[in-house]
């Protein structure tokens, strides 16, 4: 039976290069591994504990918190936005990080990825993802890391999927991730 690992995007523009970063885990994606990119972020309403019930809860965020239960692992995806976490990827993770104690994230490895404009490629996005997904109770993957810097201008003519160091990067990383959603 293949891992099955889950793959969120911090943007939700068309051109986004972290997107294009996770169309090319798609594509290479190991031998036994299935690698879904989640659609629907965008749908997703701000977390706010009074539609965080029964009757009230919003479709969307009950199909993001059961899509990320049945997935093995989680791969995120992040650009950064002054400094820190897209609000997109924030929200995302605040919903499945309830019921508190019981959230889709519980126990699930999550490694964390990206590319962004800056010459850091993002890290301070990336470390704050990880440091939420981990206090949201999942099991991340803190030596599994790639930041990719001036993601305009490196995927300017070249699509992340043809780059043979991304590649390699993001093969690092999805193995890694793919050995702790095998083993949890
Ligand atoms: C940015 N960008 C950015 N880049 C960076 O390295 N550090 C930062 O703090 C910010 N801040 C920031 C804020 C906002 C609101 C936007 C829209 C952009 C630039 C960002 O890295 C660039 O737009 C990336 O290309 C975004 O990722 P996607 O959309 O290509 O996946």
């Amino acid at each position: 039976m293949s891992v099955r690992i889950l793959a969120l995007v911090g943007s939700l523009r068309a051109g986004s290069h972290n997107r294009q970063l996770a169309e090319a885990a798609v594509k290479h994606a190991p031998e036994g591994v299935e690698i879904t990119l989640y659609e629907g972020l965008a749908e997703v309403p701000f977390y706010n504990e009074d539609i965080d019930v029964e009757g009230a809860l919003p479709e969307a965020a009950a199909r993001l918190r059961t899509t990320a239960a049945a997935s093995d692992a989680l791969l995120l995806f992040s650009p950064e936005y002054n400094g820190t976490i897209p609000a997109v990827l924030k929200n995302a993770i605040d919903w499945m990080s309830r019921p508190y104690g019981a959230g889709a994230l519980v126990g699930k490895p999550v490694a964390v990825v990206g590319t962004s404009l800056g010459q850091y490629g993002g890290v301070w996005a990336q470390d704050e993802a990880r440091k939420a997904a981990g206090i949201a109770g999942a099991s991340v993957l803190d030596d599994a890391k790639l930041s990719i810097p001036g993601s305009v201008n490196r995927f300017a003519d070249a699509h992340p999927a043809d780059d043979s160091e991304v590649v390699e990067g993001l093969t690092r990383v999805v193995r890694q991730l793919t050995e702790a959603g095998a083993a949890a």
